[in-house]
């Protein structure tokens, strides 16, 4: 397990540094990361560097048995870049360019900007590669967090390299992009632009590509450097520290260039629910490489500042949440940041040393969490979760385009689905639809608007062969252009779901359904005249649930209808169909439960999968999570918990019989014939 976090002896006189390494070893720090935020103070110009400083703190913590993850520096241009070269600077979509004096602003495509950080990470990875301190390298910092997308002329330009590489000829592109539509017709690729401000809806199919051409663009950055790293003779493993769902990136893809998934958590402690998006996070990182251990490369000992109100972590909070990394597949807990900052943006920020010092909670916490790591065992990376929840960056890129029947929220959507599963103690895999999915024994697939002919097929002989499916509305629309396919609407999934929507039937979004019709009375909903329907119910063998978004007018082929809506425009119409397929089935629901409908279809569906949640009878406050034979219970809610479990205390190896969690208490339980004998 390492323990540590980000360091930044930069902003510190000399002799601290050996007050650090003291208290390092005293909290039981195994690791931190150096440099990430040097780049100014390693390299006063071009062509000068001073490596003094940098050989001396490597060199102490070697000495002190502390290992070093080393920053490659370049997510902060220094001064002197972007004076010397101003068009490294980025730009947003109206042309304004982000100037220097905050980080991260550079054009990930800029050739200087490239040859720059290529420069410094030569230099760099020459001296360390073979420094015995160095176990790892973190190469810049949190990529796209806030320059999303640049559209500078340096992306313009890229872009359409980018897009020749792709369709060869500007006739393919303007076929993809249905250019024909509002006079948009290319006759070469340099009249291509990025999706820049204009009056109005822009392209789909281009705006598409930008986020898919944005994503590599950063890759091909984060390629570059581990490329330099390994030219230099270094050998450890060479990562980038992710952040959880994001947008910009498709991670899928990163994560087969990355050694090592590393990632940044940081769960609001005003919202007593965040340990859920959490969790779905922490499923992601684990599931990006799987068989791989994980590292939470950053959270927070307590309060941060860059949110309008920065609550601290309540007492065991913070240890609640490292056991529940390490539940998900975490092999390390570290921090932003090892000692708190006295000047800078960041000095409200907690850190492991904080700025009130040693005699604190926070640093008591820190110093049990250190010893408590020091003492791990070694833990199988696997989940075992029979459960996959399928989860595409093209498909949120596609819908975050609007001009849709309504407007949705996917990454919300997909945490969601996680989220009754989870709180039903279900171990969870997010999956990427085109992956191997024999190992489940559940598929959940949640608005997969946009769907590849590979994942099509991918899904239909994973039910062929066995696999259960629920599919829920808005899934299988367009292809990978975001063009409809010839033949209607699911096209790829008709034969496995014996279904096909004739309209999608958008309800009004459910956080905007109230308006001046509140005035007086309100004509009935559905009636026809004013307000929209916001949502519809419908019966089926899960009970009664209630829709949002969408209540879909389907054509049903071959599929038995097991529920129909209750109410509004299509009262008595289909609402749910379910087929057997080959050895495995398939159900199709109209329309997107709310949370206690999604806590309904997906239970009756682990059901009909024959699969039995972690333990039974557990508080939703209590979280489960498996790793190989050892499952972490942790108590996420306000009141003591009791739990039925049984097996071997991981930690004290003390036999375990119906444990008491208070709350933020866990406990990891190792079984060898399973705590709960009837998974
Ligand atoms: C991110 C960054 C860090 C720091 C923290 C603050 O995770 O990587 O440099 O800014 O946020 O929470």
């Amino acid at each position: 397990m390492y323990y540590g976090g980000d360091y930044n002896p930069e902003q510190w006189p000399e002799d601290v540094w050996h007050e650090d390494v003291r208290l390092m070893r005293e909290a039981g720090v195994t690791m931190v990361s150096l440099g990430i935020f040097a780049w100014a103070r390693i390299q006063r110009d071009e062509g000068t560097y001073d490596w003094g400083w940098l050989d001396r703190i490597v060199n102490l913590l070697h000495e002190n048995g502390i290992n070093v993850n080393m920053g490659t520096a370049t997510a902060s241009p220094p001064p002197w870049a972007t004076t010397k070269y101003p068009e490294i600077l980025p730009q947003d979509a109206d042309g304004t360019t982000y100037g220097p004096g905050s980080r991260q602003h550079y054009a990930p495509t800029s050739p200087v900007y490239r040859r720059l950080a290529a420069e410094l990470v030569h230099e760099l990875a020459t001296r360390y590669a073979n420094h015995p301190a160095v176990v790892m390298w973190h190469v810049n910092n949190e990529y796209g967090c806030h320059v999303n997308y640049d559209y500078s002329d340096n992306a313009r330009d890229a872009f359409r390299v980018w897009l020749r590489a792709k369709y060869d000829t500007i006739d393919a592109l303007n076929e993809a992009w249905g250019t024909a539509f509002w006079s948009q017709i290319y006759t070469s690729f340099d009249q291509v632009l990025p999706p820049r401000k204009a009056p109005y809806s822009l392209n789909p199919g281009g705006a598409l590509d930008f986020k898919r051409f944005t994503s590599d663009a950063s890759l091909e950055l984060y390629v570059m450097e581990r490329d330099i790293i390994r030219a230099a003779g270094a050998t450890q493993p060479i990562s980038t520290n992710f952040m959880g769902a994001f947008p910009p990136l498709d991670y899928w893809r990163w994560a087969e260039e990355i050694d090592v998934i590393t990632n940044d958590n940081y769960p609001d402690p005003n919202d007593p629910q965040s340990f859920r998006s959490s969790a779905f996070a922490l499923d992601l990182m684990r599931s990006l490489k799987p068989g791989v251990p994980w590292i939470l490369m950053e959270q927070s000992t307590g309060a941060l500042n860059w949110r309008p109100s920065n609550a601290p972590k309540a007492p065991g909070q913070m240890e609640a949440l490292s056991a529940q990394a390490i539940g998900h597949g975490a092999d390390g807990v570290l921090f932003f940041q090892w000692r708190q900052s006295r000047r800078g943006s960041e000095k409200f920020h907690s850190a492991m040393l904080p700025q009130a010092g040693t005699l604190t909670r926070s640093w008591r916490e820190v110093t049990t969490l250190g010893e408590t790591l020091g003492h791990f065992p070694q833990l199988a990376p696997e989940s075992n979760a029979k459960v996959g929840v399928l989860f595409d960056w093209e498909n949120w890129w596609a819908l975050s385009h609007g001009d849709q029947p309504v407007a949705l929220d996917y990454g919300r959507l997909v945490q969601r689905w996680h989220a009754a599963l989870h709180a039903q103690h279900i171990s969870i895999d997010i999956v990427k639809p085109t992956a191997n999915l024999s190992a489940y024994s559940l598929i959940v697939v949640p608005q997969l608007y946009l769907l590849s002919d590979e994942a099509s097929r991918n899904i239909t002989s994973y039910v062929h062969n066995g696999g259960q499916l629920l599919v829920s509305a808005f899934t299988d629309v367009v292809d990978e252009d975001d063009a409809f396919r010839e033949g209607g609407y699911q096209v790829g999934l008709r034969q496995v779901l014996g279904v096909t929507v004739e309209d999608f039937g958008a309800l009004v979004a459910p956080a905007s359904d109230s308006s001046l019709w509140s005035v007086g009375d309100s004509p009935k909903a559905g009636s026809g005249i004013g307000p929209g329907q916001s949502h519809a119910s419908l019966t089926g063998p899960f009970g009664t649930l209630r829709g949002e978004y969408f209540a879909e007018e389907l054509r049903v082929l071959t599929a038995d209808v097991i529920a129909t809506f209750d109410d509004g425009r299509l009262q008595g119409a289909p609402a749910a169909t379910h087929q057997v397929f080959g050895a495995g089935r398939a159900t199709y629901l109209a329309t997107i439960p709310d949370d206690s409908g999604m806590m309904s279809i997906t239970s009756w569906a682990l059901a009909e999968a024959g699969v039995r949640p972690e333990l039974d009878g557990l508080s939703p406050w209590v979280e489960v999570a498996r790793r190989g034979d050892v499952l972490t219970l942790i108590n996420h809610g306000a009141e003591t918990t009791k739990v039925k479990a049984s097996g071997q205390d991981l930690l004290s190896g003390e036999p375990v019989e119906d444990v008491e969690l208070e709350p933020f208490e866990w406990i990891m339980i190792r079984s060898s014939e399973d705590a709960d004998a009837e998974y």
